[in-house]
């Protein structure tokens, strides 16, 4: 089957590693993709330079350019229509996505995060707080999970998981660093299974 070049929409609070390794993928040829938009709530980001850097056409949206709830949901999704994103990536985004981007883009909203989901996901699991659970619960072994977006947090359809060990001595920070490093692994290469058609969403990406 001929797949399309996929269309990305990227979200991001912080950083932006995660978005910074999936367009490196689509450099080295490894990913057929193209990024059409970065939003982030937060116009000093890593994500924001990192867009400029790229030329990717950069969009700050947030509580502050539309503190209207409904007014930000509607100004994020415009972006993701004219763009004609086939996909939009949470990379880092640290924001609830309004019910009306998540039914326009139903099975098209990934995020990525860091544990092995369903353990230490939900509301308050984010950043180093998953490690430290992790951590705290003992555990032998963690790693990232890619995961469809629903109404709920991290418990959409899990797409892709990859283990690290726990090591004896393990800090939440040194964890941390295990586990992203691994995040920029998995995450390009679900996006890549998308677009052959070897992770089904129930959505055609062709023409
Ligand atoms: C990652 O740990 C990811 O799992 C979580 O937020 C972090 C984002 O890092 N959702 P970055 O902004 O991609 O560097």
């Amino acid at each position: 089957m001929m797949m399309r070049t996929l269309r990305l929409a990227f979200l991001a609070s912080h950083g932006g590693s995660n978005m910074q390794a999936i367009i490196d993928s689509i450099r080295s040829g490894l990913l057929d993709a193209v990024p059409v938009a970065v939003i982030s709530n937060n116009s000093g980001s890593g994500a924001a330079e990192r867009a400029a850097r790229e030329s990717i056409p950069f969009h700050h949206l947030s509580s502050a350019t539309h503190p209207d709830p409904k007014a930000l949901a509607r100004a994020i999704l415009d972006v993701l229509t004219e763009t004609r994103a086939d996909l939009v990536i949470l990379a880092g985004y640290m924001k609830k996505l309004d019910p009306l981007v998540i039914n326009s883009f139903r099975n098209r909203v990934l995020n990525i995060h860091p544990a092995l989901l369903p353990k230490f996901g939900g509301e308050g699991m984010y950043g180093i707080n998953v490690h430290k659970a992790v951590l705290a619960a003992g555990e032998q072994e963690s790693g990232p999970t890619v995961h469809l977006v629903d109404e709920h947090f991290d418990r959409g359809r899990i797409l892709a998981q990859r283990r690290v060990p726990v090591l004896p001595g393990d800090t939440p920070e040194l964890l941390a660093a295990r586990v992203l490093a691994e995040e920029h692994i998995i995450y390009a290469d679900t996006i890549r299974r998308i677009g052959t058609g070897e992770i089904d969403l129930g959505f055609h990406f062709a023409d």
